[in-house]
């Protein structure tokens, strides 16, 4: 029998369209989708649209609609938005769909058969915004907390469900259960309300001289559904409760994912429902925190919105379905800022994946023929050490996923990715290249892409282009392998041909800087104490002579040329902003001063490797290259 594994999204309300919020928990869910799928689990992944309720009804009044008509476009906008940017959902449930209302009213007639609802009156003070009713302690100058708006003070008769019949129950449950919430701060924050409070029974209904866009109740014409009565059972309906063997497969597997805006009706209503109603609870909810924009909450209501397409068709689908999965603490707020998504993808992605990918083809095209090389019994490289440190960094990003550590689990699994660019560092397979027929090159090769094949196949449920791109280059599109083979570093075929599969993630820059960069030499070092550096600092910076081979203009760009250099390390390109001010023919042949171990910058699509040194005097004054008499000899440094 498969493990299974079932997970939804909020179903988010259609009277605003898709933000980044939305993005960020449905971006989770398809990635844990993926994630199980690839480790032999049968996975079910559900998202959809919240339709019914005062909120919607007035949107579509505001505009001028039925509410039926609006849902319809506003919903179709979420399935279209994540079916266009490659969210796998497998159903999509609205909450309107006759499907669901079935579900819904056959939940509230066992409950209301079972004694659990009841008729009353009640008076509160209501939030349109929240569909809910705020206690006097909750609310903040007779405002709601959340939505800054005046509430309604509204008193009708209604029906209730006897959720405080079930407190105990929950809290036991919660108990005897320590990862039914997590993380453990919102578990805390469910368990204070059931150990300090007296649970109110749950209004469940709206009258319809109220409000008729909504499920009327079976046991009463004039009323509707109170909209998270109706809304959480769209876990179940969807599945076909209660005799489809959907529901049988999958709801005993079944991770809720939500922010934190809404963990009471998900912590606490929804588990006492399904108890009423003989359901067993799900297996666990998942909260995580809010994106915060410019320091505002984003929120459906506030505004300060940025649209799904727009932030991928800016920074690429991997890179936000990177950035998402990294930069986030699991459970608490994050930032969202242009700046945060930039270094995230020079660094982890451009930088540390993107040129380990790109040097391990290179030099297999070069030294191999691009072939993958046999590795060699007569020295294999540290292979073991290698396979090691790639089982101990997969195993603990599989558990820290398992524990929705996505942060951690990158961190972890980048510790590999760094530790094979310091591999081609140390092992120097340009140098091992001298030797004809050396022994240990073609062993560092096949290490090398056995542990870039063994990455995209980990890093298949995040980066899902780039993991293709690269998984096609090594001739193993259609492979899917199981994880734990990836382990021997032996997957590939000797002599397999490879293609590279181009720059995978181009470093974004913030605005085009030259190579050489007046501006910054004339600015103070910044340094915590005196301005002074360390020696153990400047001993960082790998200055070294370097002879020019090639230099061309680069079309389009009147500032940057494109040099060849021969760095005694190895050949590389580096782009220089010295166009104005020298001749491409000038240049070549001389010798100038390199820093070799700069980060690699992409400027008019290619990437610089390092940057020459010029000085000059003032802002204003034309660079002077600095020279290198002829006596000094390429690849030394400067110490
Ligand atoms: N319709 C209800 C949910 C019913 S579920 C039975 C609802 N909809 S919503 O459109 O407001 O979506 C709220 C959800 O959107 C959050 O729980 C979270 O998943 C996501 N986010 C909305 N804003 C967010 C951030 N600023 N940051 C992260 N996620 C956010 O509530």
């Amino acid at each position: 029998m498969h493990n299974r594994f079932y997970v939804t999204t909020p179903i988010y309300y259609v009277n605003a369209e898709p933000h980044i919020g939305h993005l960020y928990t449905t971006v989770l869910a398809d990635f844990l989708t993926r994630f199980y799928r690839l480790r032999g689990y049968d996975a079910f992944f559900l998202t959809g649209t919240d339709e019914h309720g005062d909120k919607i009804a007035r949107a579509a009044a505001e505009r001028g609609r039925e509410p039926q008509e609006y849902a319809d476009r506003i919903s179709a906008v979420f399935r279209e938005t994540w079916r266009d940017i490659g969210i796998g959902f497998d159903d999509f449930i609205r909450t309107s769909e006759p499907r669901h209302r079935r579900v819904v009213q056959a939940i509230l007639q066992r409950v209301y058969d079972a004694g659990d609802i009841y008729f009353s009156s009640y008076g509160g003070h209501y939030c349109v915004g929240c569909e809910r009713f705020y206690t006097e302690k909750e609310m903040v100058d007779g405002k709601c907390p959340d939505h800054d708006r005046p509430l309604e003070f509204v008193q009708e008769e209604n029906y209730f469900f006897r959720m405080s019949k079930y407190q105990g129950w929950l809290a036991e449950h919660i108990n005897t259960h320590p990862d039914f919430i997590r993380p453990e701060r919102y578990r805390n924050e469910v368990l204070s309300i059931l150990n300090n409070e007296v649970l109110e029974d749950l209004c469940i209904s709206r009258p319809k001289t109220r409000l008729q866009w909504g499920i009327p109740l079976p046991f009463d014409e004039r009323y509707v559904t109170y909209v998270w009565f109706d809304a959480l059972i769209n876990y179940i309906s969807a599945l076909g409760f209660p005799d489809d063997s959907r529901f049988k497969t999958y709801w005993p597997a079944a991770q809720h994912l939500i922010a934190k805006d809404i963990v009471k009706p998900h912590g606490i209503f929804w588990p006492t429902m399904l108890k009423a109603a003989g359901i067993e609870p799900y297996r666990n909810l998942n909260v995580h925190g809010y994106w915060k924009m410019e320091d505002a909450k984003m929120s459906k209501s506030l505004g300060n919105v940025v649209g799904p397409r727009d932030l991928i068709a800016r920074f690429g689908n991997d890179q936000i379905r990177y950035f998402f999965l990294r930069e986030m603490t699991f459970g608490l707020d994050a930032k969202f800022t242009e700046d945060a998504v930039i270094n995230r993808i020079n660094y982890d992605l451009a930088n540390d994946l993107g040129n380990l990918v790109k040097r391990s083809f290179a030099m297999t095209q070069k030294y191999f023929a691009g072939r993958v090389p046999a590795r060699s019994s007569a020295d294999d490289a540290g292979r073991g050490e290698l396979a090691a440190l790639l089982k101990a960094s997969a195993d603990e990003y599989s558990a820290a996923v398992e524990r929705c550590q996505f942060s951690v689990g990158l961190e972890r699994l980048w510790e590999f990715v760094r530790a094979l660019n310091r591999y081609i560092d140390e092992r120097k397979p340009w140098a091992l290249a001298k030797e004809p027929g050396s022994p240990a090159l073609a062993s560092v090769m096949r290490n090398l892409l056995e542990s870039i094949h063994a990455l995209a196949v980990l890093l298949a449920p995040v980066c899902v282009d780039g993991s293709a791109k690269i998984l096609a280059g090594l001739g193993r599109g259609d492979t899917v392998v199981a994880i734990d083979t990836l382990f021997s570093l032996d997957c590939l075929a000797d002599g397999q041909a490879i293609t590279d599969p181009g720059i995978l993630y181009p470093r974004i820059e913030r605005e085009e800087t030259p190579a050489v960069s007046p501006e910054k030499e004339n600015k103070p070092v910044n340094t915590e104490q005196d301005g002074l550096l360390d020696i153990g600092d400047f001993a960082k910076v790998d200055i070294r002579v370097a002879k020019v081979l090639t230099a061309e203009r680069i079309e389009g760009s009147d500032k940057l040329l494109e040099l060849r250099v021969d760095s005694g390390l190895d050949e590389r390109t580096i782009i220089a902003g010295i166009a104005q001010h020298y001749e491409p023919a000038y240049l070549v042949g001389k010798k100038i001063l390199l820093v070799a171990n700069l980060k690699p910058a992409v400027l008019f699509k290619r990437t610089s490797n390092g940057m020459l040194l010029a000085a000059k005097k003032d802002k204003k004054d034309a660079p002077v290259l600095i020279e290198v008499d002829d006596r000094i000899p390429v690849g030394a440094r400067l110490s």
